[in-house]
């Protein structure tokens, strides 16, 4: 069994993806973890996120792959564990932009294909249900409003003791589903099989049994 589970930046999908699995006995995989890996990639390189032609030609020397510890999924690019460095508000934003470019999209879903393919799993990400896995069992379409969505990564970065403006994290939430959405290479929109899921007014545990409550129901 496959699970997609798509939606903007900020709506949780990790945090109830790595439950879900945990809970299924499935293999979560993250798929922004991999677009912010080539990302990091093309920041190191310095290559500037607008040139499409030699960031389609520096992915041939990013190579990017996963594996698991205790559970808990790292991110390798060429062969460095960079699963911390890839959190960064920079390389997020950069991984926004780089996505847009066919060539990155091409390398990483088929990476993405081979893992669902050798694997139960529960795939989180923005083209999953649509195009990575349009044969997915079970496809969710998360999501939250701006102003939610913007809270909750304020709280994180405060918890984190981190610097961080409301209004510059709203606004840069916008951007990135503005992005996201409106790219001509397989943009996130809900697929026709998949089921909304609002968290806006919602806990983890209550998104949580709602997913598991579908899962149940297809069987
Ligand atoms: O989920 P995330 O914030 O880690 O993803 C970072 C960016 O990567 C996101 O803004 C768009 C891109 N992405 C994508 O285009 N397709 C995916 N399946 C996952 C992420």
């Amino acid at each position: 069994m496959n699970i997609a589970i798509d939606g903007p930046a900020g709506a949780g999908k990790s945090t109830i993806a790595r439950k879900l699995a945990e809970k299924m006995g499935l293999i979560y995989v993250d798929t922004g973890a991999m677009y912010r890996a080539m990302a990091l990639y093309m920041l190191r390189q310095g290559i500037d996120a607008s040139d499409e032609a030699q960031i389609s030609s520096a992915c041939d020397a990013a190579n990017v792959s996963i594996c698991y510890q205790d559970g808990s999924q790292q991110v390798l690019l060429n062969e460095e564990n960079v699963s911390a460095d890839i959190r960064q508000e920079e390389v997020g934003n950069m991984a926004s932009s780089i996505s847009v470019y066919p060539n990155v999209r091409q390398k990483l879903v088929a990476l993405q294909q081979k893992l669902a393919k050798d694997a139960d799993v529960v795939m989180d990400g923005r083209d999953i249900g649509t195009c990575v896995l349009p044969d997915a069992e079970v496809k969710i379409y998360l999501t939250a409003s701006v102003e939610t969505r913007a809270m909750r990564r304020y709280e994180e970065l405060q918890k984190k003791g981190a610097p961080c403006n409301l209004e510059a994290i709203m606004q840069d939430i916008k951007e990135r589903d503005d992005r996201d959405m409106h790219r001509e290479a397989s943009p996130l929109v809900q697929a026709k099989d998949a089921t909304l899921v609002d968290s806006s007014d919602l806990s983890i545990a209550q998104v949580t049994e709602a997913i598991w409550e579908i899962c149940r129901k297809k069987g």
